[in-house]
């Protein structure tokens, strides 16, 4: 069965004016509930479309849980479109089926904000292409709201580059280093993946790659990973690298369990600043890490869905910064 959180919204006494209340529907899909940073981020959506209602206009949301498979969220799909909902907010499970849901959502009328998992064009062999995808540029109705994960990425090597060994923690002028990544599928896990280490190579270091491990963006699998690389690579390892906070906070138990500190020997960042992140940010335990703004996407994923839905112009793309956070300014990011 698929969990459905649901929120009607409170029926407020009708103004006293002749003006009608309108009521949009709107179909948000997850491609999973059970990841920390998507959470945040589907919270904040809930309470900032709620908060733009007003005497005559409200939001009826629904929420599903895609349980990370790609043909559930494909029901799910199909289910809003049958009750006929206003429009749908979509965080694809797969990016490779974007054409999929696109075709349908369009062919039904129904406008479509894409959030998170950018689909771009891919190439034969699905290695993503650096263009943007046609589903979204040939169509007015479907709009992509995101942040640029080669920027995430970029940022996580620089915050390693500026420290003052440049991450050579034993000083063998190689940075050595493991790799820990989310769903290879997804498009933020292989820009992180390449961008982190672009920016240490940029910055005139030599790195050598230990091992990458496919976690999935989950911490209890990373802290596993983590743990089976320090003991097999033991101090050769100088940085891991974390294409998400969740496994950082996985990756920091096995790290202070094999008795590396970070800092000293060793050294880790993530993505998202997590409140749990930041807080290990702020004492030393993580090297850095990059805010996700979960508040700045969820906010223009529902500014995106009111103009949709009021007819107003939407543009295709919606561009959301991301932040280095490092113990210098990690105080300012506590939540
Ligand atoms: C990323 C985020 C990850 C995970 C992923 C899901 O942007 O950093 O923690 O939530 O999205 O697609």
């Amino acid at each position: 069965t698929t969990t459905t959180e649901e929120t009607k919204t409170e029926e407020t006494p009708a103004a006293e004016t002749t003006d009608e209340v309108k009521t949009y529907k709107v179909g948000v899909a997850i491609y999973q509930f059970d990841d920390n940073f998507m959470t945040l981020y589907r919270n904040e959506l809930k309470s900032y479309m709620e908060s733009l209602q007003t005497d005559t206009v409200k939001y009826d949301i629904t929420i599903v849980d895609g349980k990370n498979d790609m043909a559930t969220q494909t029901e799910q799909i199909n289910s809003f479109i049958t009750q006929g909902v206003d429009l749908i907010i979509c965080n694809l499970v797969q990016t490779s089926s974007a054409d999929t849901i696109v075709n349908k959502v369009v062919d039904a009328g129904i406008p479509l904000v894409l959030i998170n998992r950018e689909p771009l064009a891919y190439d034969a062999d699905g290695k993503p292409l650096d263009e943007a995808y046609e589903g979204i540029l040939n169509n007015p109705g479907v709009c992509y709201v995101g942040a640029d994960a080669r920027q995430s990425g970029t940022y996580q090597g620089e915050i390693v580059a500026a420290l003052p060994d440049k991450g050579d923690a034993n000083g063998d002028g190689v940075v050595s280093y493991v790799m820990i990544e989310g769903d290879p599928e997804n498009i933020d896990a292989q820009y992180r993946t390449e961008y982190s280490i672009k920016a240490l190579t940029d910055a005139g270091k030599e790195v050598e790659c230990l091992y990458e491990y496919l976690d999935n963006w989950d911490q209890t699998t990373a802290q596993q990973d983590v743990a089976n690389a320090l003991s097999q690579y033991g101090d050769k390892i100088e940085v891991v690298f974390c294409n998400n906070d969740a496994m950082a906070l996985g990756a920091l138990q096995s790290i202070q369990q094999a008795g590396r500190t970070v800092g000293k020997d060793i050294y880790l960042v993530g993505v998202d600043a997590l409140a749990e992140a930041v807080q290990d940010v702020l004492d030393g335990n993580m090297t850095g890490t990059v805010l996700n703004d979960d508040v700045g996407q969820a906010t223009a994923a529902a500014d995106a869905t009111k103009l949709y839905v009021e007819g107003s112009a939407v543009e295709q793309y919606y561009w959301v910064d991301y932040v280095k956070v490092t113990k210098d300014n990690a105080s300012q990011y506590v939540k």
